[in-house]
């Protein structure tokens, strides 16, 4: 058997709405862009949402409209993908890493509070794997500091905070559609606001900075998602809610059917709706092979598995000099991801933990 740790959930609904677009002729920003920012911004639960074209794309974007730049730091944690600093630092801003939480990998408000300076000016959260971060706590954090607080929701389309959609809780939110996020459309990014000033701000900083018909009043980027992408957007929200429930089931029955010692499962937090972007678990000393070997056991049988991530921001080498984050770098040398995604039958995910199983 073999089962990759990701694959899109594509069909047919998905071609024709792309050969419709084809059809119209309207293959860059026009009406389908429009509707998908109306129908995610209905679903977030926001006011506004604002298409661009990848979520590093919509990072950069949502960190300049929140007025980050040379001499500000912005607090993020130090275990994320790395597109969740590398935007501080396009903005000409440091990012500033804070540990994060052993149980749930997301950041540690604790540690946030901590690094918080003179030079603040923001704090990106990020909902890893699927699980919305402490929203709670660093917006009573942000708004203590006079701070704007940021959701990195790349990962968790549809995740909840006591019942509240991602992309709602912070001032502004950046999603990804890349192809292996929870709904994708290849590459592809949105930020969502209930501000209309950040909107209208975010729509000058993806269209070059243009106030008017070829009229630029500050520095702007072509961050423009295509009607092509936006199409298959529109059917992939659609299916959102299917799709992380399908997650949610693979995830339930990995927590009741991986019994090896020596492995610690995921956790969710209380009040938390996870919606499984990643399953990753940690490998710990009391498990008889090491992660690595764990990670080609299961490739060796046909499992797709990867680690995310394998280096703390906070060790990466642009970032030398940073402090450390020990729980980070702790998860970075332990986690291991296993395949969670819709496409995973029953007979796939028995087979999974049958070969973890296994190994004992
Ligand atoms: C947490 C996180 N932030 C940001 C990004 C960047 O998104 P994209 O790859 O669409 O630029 C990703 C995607 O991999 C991510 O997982």
């Amino acid at each position: 058997m073999q089962i990759p740790i990701a694959q899109p959930s594509l069909g047919s609904e998905e071609a024709e709405a792309v050969t419709a677009v084809l059809d119209s002729g309207m293959i860059a920003q026009g009406p389908e862009t429009a509707a998908f920012e109306n129908e995610f911004a209905a679903y977030c639960g926001v006011p506004h949402a604002v298409a661009v074209n990848s979520g590093t794309a919509a990072l950069h974007a949502a960190l300049l409209a929140a007025g980050v730049g040379p001499g500000d730091e912005v607090i993020v944690p130090a275990f994320t993908f790395f597109a969740t600093a590398s935007s501080v630092s396009m903005c000409g801003a440091v990012p500033i890493f804070a540990d994060v939480e052993r149980a749930t990998a997301t950041v540690d408000p604790t540690d946030v509070n901590a690094k918080i300076t003179s030079r603040t000016k923001a704090v990106v959260g990020v909902h890893l794997y699927g699980q919305p971060c402490d929203a709670g706590a660093l917006r009573e954090i942000c708004d203590d500091n006079n701070l704007v607080f940021i959701e990195d929701a790349a990962q968790a389309h549809g995740g909840e905070y006591h019942g509240q959609r991602t992309g709602s809780l912070g001032d502004l939110a950046c999603f990804s559609f890349y192809a292996t996020k929870n709904m994708a459309t290849g590459e592809g990014g949105m930020v969502t606001t209930a501000s209309d000033e950040y909107k209208v701000h975010l729509r000058r900083i993806i269209n070059h900075g243009q106030a008017d018909k070829y009229l630029h009043t500050e520095l702007g980027y072509n961050y423009r998602m295509t009607d092509l992408a936006a199409a298959v957007g529109r059917v992939q929200l659609k299916k959102l809610d299917g799709f992380n429930r399908r997650r949610q089931e693979n995830a339930e029955y990995y927590r009741t059917h991986i019994t090896a010692p020596g492995l610690v499962l995921p956790a969710v937090a209380p009040g938390r709706t996870h919606v499984w972007h990643q399953y990753s678990l940690r490998v710990t000393d009391a498990f008889p092979l090491s992660r690595d070997d764990l990670m080609a056991h299961l490739r060796k049988h046909g499992i797709g598995c990867a680690v995310h991530y394998p280096v703390a921001l906070s060790s990466q080498p642009l970032y030398a000099g940073a402090g450390a984050c020990p729980i980070s770098e702790a998860l970075a040398a332990s986690v291991l991801s296993i395949p969670v995604h819709p496409n995973v039958t029953n007979e796939g995910r028995t087979y999974i933990c049958d070969t973890i199983n296994e190994v004992i």
